[in-house]
């Protein structure tokens, strides 16, 4: 079987990711689908990106710890691919113990090779940001980021010869015009990077300690992108005792990107992999960015959509023949719910789900139900079934240019033939005038032509695609080269209505949900990260464990014992409202823990300093002592 392997980008778990992000995992997904529709073994690995300053950043400003951050974003992050059944093969982290290995031996054969070289990192330096720029970058002469001074600061660095590389690049660009499509941005890479000369590349940091160390050297810490990219191989199994896989699917049919990323994997990844004698991709596809009120979205500048709410109010099909069906894959989009929701009511509401009701209604209504025999052709018939059957010819030219939206158009294209077909043959007055063999050929042709669409949609729209086949009763194993045939149908099948594929909406009142459940979340998950405390926030509560040396109940309150206890070589009085679950004689001799550090107060007269901890559900209340017994006074943490 032939291999095809698909990579998206790995992600930034800096923060929970936006629709912009699930662009390239949902072209990516149905790609992988579409291959294996055709015959391949196709595999797909996406992943996550986790080291670097940002992110170290990102973690410090919620007090907690990058891997920890991360974690809990990651997390996110497969539930969202789970959620928009992405069928990825490998999720790829580069925290993964096996990735790192493979970054560090990357790393020391090419400095053994000597492609990596250990020289000065010299340029502005700007200390708030840890950021050094070139002169050009400089904004009148500070800091392009924060505005700040900048001063001339030199750093120990390695680097990697790419200037050597700069000739067989060019050379891979003039020579492989499919490496990297569009067309457009080879050009790009050609005119602005290739052409002007390359410097070698800083491929170390020591300004600060969020990833990979360099193996001989451990102070320096490997540049993200180098990391990164090797994620590709090592998400393989390159370089690890199992690389099977790598054996198997290396090298890459298709690297999918954002287009501000194509530099990354035109310039610097074929370089780094002819450094390594490892075979180059064949092709790196710089697709365009979503823009939310014509603005890249992100959190930062408060225009961020999240997917979640579309998904859960419309289905993920929706969401994903919207994704491939708006935009064109290679250019910048505007997204808008307005639109999404227009789609929603005349691709998929009018045209696909009117056209399966419809046909299934009549054939339950003139048929019983059960499909009938073609017996009485007419002209007309001939460019639906023409129409029909060629369709996967041009859907397969598309997929191969990557063309999403042209190949979902021509799918449609049939929908919207085979509901016209519906007018021009009028099966109702067929019906009525008792031309039941017209009539039969006329249901059949339907239900053949619903058959071929559902089966042309299914990588894009897998369970739409079921549900149709269902209705229509169509139980065979799918053969992609079926979609090119006619008259796969059998008379007699049974066919079921179902429910409403897509049911027509209220654009105006589904505009307001959806921004109110896109509103909700944000809020939700700019508290859900507030909700956490750092290891230091919790180092200022100290927990003791102390003795019950003596108890008695309060003289003024109900639900109050006043205990005294031992912690340590100290005694405190301590007044705690357990009354109603401990006998004050009961808990003499006790060991229990308490928070030694609250602010000593006055409880109905009586000094309290302390709290005793107790476990609490259903108001059943027990006090929380230590699993096995241990000295008063100890220290927990
Ligand atoms: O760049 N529209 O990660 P990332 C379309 N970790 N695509 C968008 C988008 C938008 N509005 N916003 C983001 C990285 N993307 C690196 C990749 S690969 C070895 C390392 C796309 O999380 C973006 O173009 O910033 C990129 O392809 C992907 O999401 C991940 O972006
Ligand atoms: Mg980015």
């Amino acid at each position: 079987m032939k291999k095809y392997y698909i990579t998206t980008p790995i992600y930034y778990p800096s923060d929970n990711l936006h629709i912009g992000h699930t662009y390239t995992t949902v072209a990516a997904d149905t790609l992988k689908k579409f291959k294996i529709a055709q015959g391949y073994d196709a595999y797909l690995v996406t992943g996550s990106d986790e080291h670097g300053q940002k992110i170290q950043q990102k973690a410090k400003e919620h007090n907690m710890e990058p891997k920890e951050y991360v974690d809990k974003i990651v997390a996110d992050i497969k539930k969202l691919w789970d959620m928009l059944e992405i069928s990825y093969d490998e999720f790829i982290r580069t925290t993964d113990k096996e990735h790192e290995k493979a970054v560090q031996k990357i790393f020391k054969t090419l400095y053994d090779k000597g492609d990596i070289y250990k020289s000065h990192y010299e340029g502005m330096y700007c200390t708030p940001c840890e950021a050094f720029w070139s002169e050009s970058q400089l904004v009148d002469g500070k800091c392009p980021d924060c505005g700040r001074e900048v001063h001339l600061a030199k750093e120990e660095a390695y680097f990697f010869r790419l200037s050597k590389y700069r000739d067989r690049l060019i050379k891979l660009f003039e020579e492989n015009p499919d490496f990297l499509q569009p067309e457009s941005r080879r050009n790009e890479m050609l005119n602005n990077f290739l052409n002007e000369g390359l410097e070698d590349l800083c491929v170390s940091r020591t300004s600060f300690d969020w990833g990979i160390k360099v193996p001989f050297d451990p102070k320096h810490v490997v540049y993200v992108w180098i990391d990164a990219l090797t994620c590709y191989i090592s998400a393989l199994g390159y370089g690890s005792k199992d690389d099977e896989n790598f054996k198997k699917y290396w090298p890459a049919d298709v690297h999918l990107v954002g287009k501000e990323i194509v530099r990354f994997h035109t310039i610097i990844w074929p370089a780094l992999l002819m450094a390594l004698d490892i075979e180059l991709p064949k092709k790196v596809f710089g697709h365009g960015w979503i823009l939310f009120e014509d603005d890249k979205m992100s959190k930062s500048k408060g225009n961020v959509i999240y997917p979640e709410p579309i998904i859960e109010l419309y289905g993920i099909d929706a969401f994903r023949y919207f994704l491939l069906r708006e935009f064109s894959f290679g250019q910048d989009g505007s997204f808008s719910r307005e639109k999404f929701l227009q789609r929603l009511n005349s691709d998929l509401a009018n045209d696909l789900g009117n056209l399966i009701s419809r046909t299934v209604t009549m054939v339950e209504k003139y048929n019983g139900g059960l499909l009938p025999s073609p017996v009485k052709e007419e002209e007309v018939d001939k460019s639906l079934i023409e129409m029909a059957t060629k369709a996967s010819d041009k859907v397969e030219k598309y997929m191969d240019e990557l063309n999403f939206s042209q190949a979902l158009e021509e799918i449609w294209k049939v929908i919207r033939r085979t509901n016209k077909y519906i007018d021009e043959t009028t099966p109702w007055i067929l019906a009525k005038e008792g031309e039941k063999e017209r009539l039969d050929t006329v249901l059949y042709n339907l239900t053949e032509s619903i058959r071929i669409i559902a089966h042309l949609i299914n990588p894009f729209m897998g369970r739409t695609s079921e549900e149709i086949l269902n209705q229509i009763g169509f139980k065979e194993k799918l053969d992609w080269q079926d979609t090119k045939k006619w008259g796969k149908m059998e008379a007699g099948t049974k066919l079921t209505r179902g429910k409403v594929l897509f049911p027509r909406l209220d654009i105006q009142k589904e505009l307001k949900k959806l921004n109110e459940a896109n509103e909700k979340l944000i809020e939700e998950r700019s508290k859900k990260v507030e909700e956490y405390i750092s290891i230091d926030d919790f180092a200022k509560i100290e927990l003791r464990v102390a003795e019950i040396i003596e108890a008695k109940d309060h003289p003024k309150a109900d639900k109050l014992l006043i205990l005294k206890l031992k912690v340590g070589e100290e005694e405190r009085q301590v007044v705690s409202g357990i009354k109603e679950h401990y006998k004050a004689e009961d808990l003499v001799g006790k060991k229990v823990v308490i928070v030694a550090n609250l602010k000593p107060i006055k409880l109905r007269g009586e000094e309290s300093k302390g709290m005793v901890l107790a476990a609490e559900k259903d108001g059943k209340l027990t006090l929380v002592s230590t699993l096995e017994d241990i000295d008063s006074g100890a220290s927990i943490s």
